[in-house]
């Protein structure tokens, strides 16, 4: 390697490492003992509060046989991208059946939300190349607290600086100042938000942005696009798991989500109007050129979505709402406060100090404990947190032993 290149990644280690935000240091599960909630590293026990398992369907039987089923009929591999020759029945079977789980005429897997998100939102924006029908003026409007991936997949269209713009968290009166100070200026508007906010674990009013979006749908020649990535909220917040769709009544036209967290597997998938999603078939790069999953996983996740239709997905949700009402009692009675208050299985405990929420993270890793600190820039200064995820595999016993810890740091 050219040694002044060399020299430039280590000073750009040196800098990431200095300014406390490192990622390549993290913790090595080698394996879990008991349930999806129990990990075992350097040998020792640890309770699990940051996973995105929240159902702890990780271990499940059913799904276990089910990837294992679908890895002996198609092989561990799709061998080729979809439209070439790695479109097996299995990918349409779980396409059907998520599309169904979420009222919807069609759905499209991906090999992850992310590629997903980068995917789909370019496509629609500025359509599959210059000549295609769809390259026209579009204004994106995106929440300022969207995940990473939607961020990255406006930043990938290169749109002009007047043909973007952020809305203050969830301030659905900025959104309409927005939508008011650009009438009649663009062909398209997109709205993009996450269902369910992966920092905080609050949410989207779906139902409310949908009646600002109809309110102002007349003054853009193409209408106005809600997409909106309920990677946290599928499978897990709403009586039947079905998301902040669930929760407010409200609809997008375009629904990303992932089997990678509540559905235990892994995965991406977008929901919507077969003729969105026929557009989106011949349009999304990372569709077309990129494998979906392996045919075990999408075999899994198939099983996954069932599953949550079923009286034994109904008790899993049910056992993780009667968890995270016990922690939220319990932390009641302490002096400990939460950033907000949500009912999701992501409870964001305010410590507001970034080398204070380190130390309780250690403190915690001491007893046996992982969580997650959440400092600026991610949070602004001041809201630095500790990301709990509680999950239905949490006994009361794991909940209770995390409170005493955290009263007693
Ligand atoms: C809101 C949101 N969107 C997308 C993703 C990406 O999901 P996946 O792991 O399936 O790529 C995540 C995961 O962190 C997320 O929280």
């Amino acid at each position: 390697m050219n040694p002044n290149f060399k020299k430039i990644l280590l000073k750009e280690l040196e800098r990431v490492d200095s300014s406390g935000v490192s990622n390549r240091f993290e913790n090595v599960i080698e394996h879990f003992s008991k349930d999806s909630s129990k990990a075992v590293i350097k040998g020792s026990e640890y309770t699990i509060f940051n996973s995105n398992d929240y159902l702890g369907l990780r271990f499940n039987e059913k799904l276990k046989k089910s990837e294992a089923e679908a890895s002996e009929v198609y092989g561990v591999g799709p061998g080729a991208v979809r439209f070439i020759s790695g479109s097996l029945k299995v990918y349409k079977d779980l396409e059907g059946e998520i599309a169904s789980f979420h009222g919807r005429e069609d759905a499209i897997v991906f090999s992850s939300a992310f590629t997903a998100n980068l995917g789909v939102i370019h496509s629609l924006i500025k359509g599959q190349s210059k000549d295609s029908l769809l390259s026209s003026n579009t204004l994106v409007i995106s929440d300022e607290l969207n995940h990473r991936s939607i961020i990255d997949s406006i930043r990938v269209s290169n749109l002009k600086k007047e043909n973007k713009a952020i809305f203050k968290h969830k301030d659905l009166k900025h959104l309409k100042q927005i939508l008011d100070d650009n009438k009649n200026k663009f062909d398209r508007v997109l709205v993009i938000t996450d269902g369910v906010f992966s920092m905080l674990g609050n949410y989207q009013d779906l139902k409310k942005l949908k009646l600002l979006l109809k309110k102002f749908e007349s003054f853009y020649e193409q209408g106005i696009l809600l997409i909106v990535d309920d990677c946290h909220g599928v499978g897990c917040y709403g009586i039947n798991g079905k998301g902040v769709e669930e929760v407010t009544g409200g609809t997008a036209d375009l629904l990303i989500g992932t089997f990678g967290k509540a559905f235990g597997v892994d995965g991406g998938y977008v929901v919507g109007d077969k003729i969105l999603i026929d557009y989106l078939r011949e349009s999304v790069a990372t569709y077309i050129y990129s494998n979906p999953v392996s045919p075990g996983v999408a075999g899994a996740s198939l099983e996954s979505v069932k599953l949550l239709k079923s009286k034994e997905g109904k008790g899993l949700l049910k056992k993780l709402r009667d968890n995270i009402t016990y922690f939220k009692q319990q932390v009641g009675k302490t002096k400990l406060s939460f950033v907000i208050d949500s009912d999701h299985p992501i409870q964001p405990l305010l410590i507001g100090d970034p080398i204070k929420t380190k130390k309780l993270v250690d403190y915690l890793f001491k007893n046996k404990l992982l969580v997650t600190n959440i400092s600026y820039p991610i949070v602004p200064k001041g809201k630095d947190e500790i990301r709990i995820q509680l999950s239905a595999s949490h006994s009361k016993k794991d909940i209770d032993d995390l409170i005493k810890k955290l009263i007693s740091f």
